[in-house]
């Protein structure tokens, strides 16, 4: 069977995409749509693509597509969702953030389960290597009572360059909403939904107005099921150390991830785990086209992508207690 994919967005994440549909298979790419047709062309020759649209609605009702992938940006991405849905499509793939705004979580749950629709959001860890392995080390119960958790995610990769849309708190809410949901979902993955957030963002912007809030460094807790304290330390940072770690911290064993090395240690002993060499795009499709083909729900569900957004947003807008109590004495 070939099933039948559409673009919204032809950035970088959607050539992702395309690139890992074209070397799987099983997929033909019907139809484009980006506001910036030149950008939609290239990508369409470049991929393969039967046809550039003028219009989303002339991709979504005239080029016979039966997934739909959503790569444009993450305040726009509850208004695509609703658009497909409305057209009849019922395979849907929906680049994170899958929300910018808690106010849009119920409405979209509600058409999902009025149309059937299959919606799966982009958190593509859940299909890492090294992701997968924590999830089974954590499942099999080694590390004993698990108490707390910290993430450091410190991204040097990308230049979040003054005033682009990664730098915009308010349109994709910056390292917190826009880095901070893909561990909010590991974590909602790995040990239940969240209970208790709370958090802080400030950053390093020139040229905000005075209402916007910066947004490349994000600090915050999360508390899961079992009083598990999880830390997050997330930055988008324009200069400076790159660097992915992760622990769990159990009463008999520490899990540690250092980027894409996992191991487990204990009072005796360091265990290393070998992990097969993977291309986490080409597996995040092959799930993709599954959903598609069988109907059967993705790794990380519209329900997922909203909670991940939800813990990420209260964390956003958390009131902390002011020290005024020490003030003078
Ligand atoms: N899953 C991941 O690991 C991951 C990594 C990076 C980015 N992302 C997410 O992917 C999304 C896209 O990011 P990107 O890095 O590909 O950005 P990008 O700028 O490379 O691409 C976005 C594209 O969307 C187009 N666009 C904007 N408004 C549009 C509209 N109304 N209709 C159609 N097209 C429109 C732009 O012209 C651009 O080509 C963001 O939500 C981002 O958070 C996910």
């Amino acid at each position: 069977m070939t099933v039948k994919a559409g673009f919204v967005g032809c950035g970088r994440m959607a050539s992702f995409h395309a690139g890992a549909l074209n070397a799987i298979g099983g997929a033909e790419i019907v139809g484009v749509y980006d506001i910036d047709m030149p950008k939609a062309e290239s990508f369409a020759k470049k991929f393969g693509a039967k046809k550039v649209c003028s219009s989303r609605e002339e991709l979504l009702k005239e080029c016979g597509v039966e997934l739909l992938l959503i790569c444009d940006y993450g305040h726009q991405h509850a208004e695509e969702l609703h658009a497909a849905m409305d057209a009849g499509i019922r395979s849907i793939f929906c680049e994170k953030p899958v929300i910018r705004k808690w106010e849009e979580a119920s409405a979209l749950l509600q058409k999902q389960k009025e149309t059937s629709s299959l919606i799966a959001v982009g958190h593509v860890r859940r299909v890492f290597k090294p992701q997968m392995k924590m999830k089974e080390i954590i499942d099999s119960g080694i590390l004993g009572k698990i108490h707390f958790c910290r993430i450091q995610s410190w991204n040097a990769g990308f230049s979040r360059q003054w005033g682009n849309y990664f730098a915009s708190y308010e349109l994709s809410g910056g390292a917190a909403l826009d880095m901070g949901t893909h561990f909010a979902d590991l974590l909602h993955w790995f040990f239940g939904c969240p209970e208790e957030a709370r958090g802080v963002v400030t950053g390093m912007e020139n040229h905000l107005a005075k209402e916007e809030k910066p947004s490349d460094y994000f600090s915050g807790t999360v508390i899961y099921p079992g009083g598990i304290v999880c830390g997050m330390d997330i930055s988008y940072q324009r200069y400076g150390v790159g660097k992915m770690f992760m622990e769990v911290y159990g009463e008999n064993a520490t899990l540690v991830c250092d980027g894409s090395n996992i191991s487990v240690l204990n009072k005796e002993q360091e265990t290393k785990y070998t992990l097969p060499a993977a291309d986490p795009h080409q597996d995040q499709m092959k799930c993709i086209l599954k959903m598609a083909e069988e109907k059967v729900q993705p790794p990380c569900t519209l329900k997922d992508g909203i909670i991940a957004c939800g813990t990420i947003l209260s964390m956003m807008n958390f009131n902390a207690n002011k020290l005024d109590f020490m003030k003078g004495i």
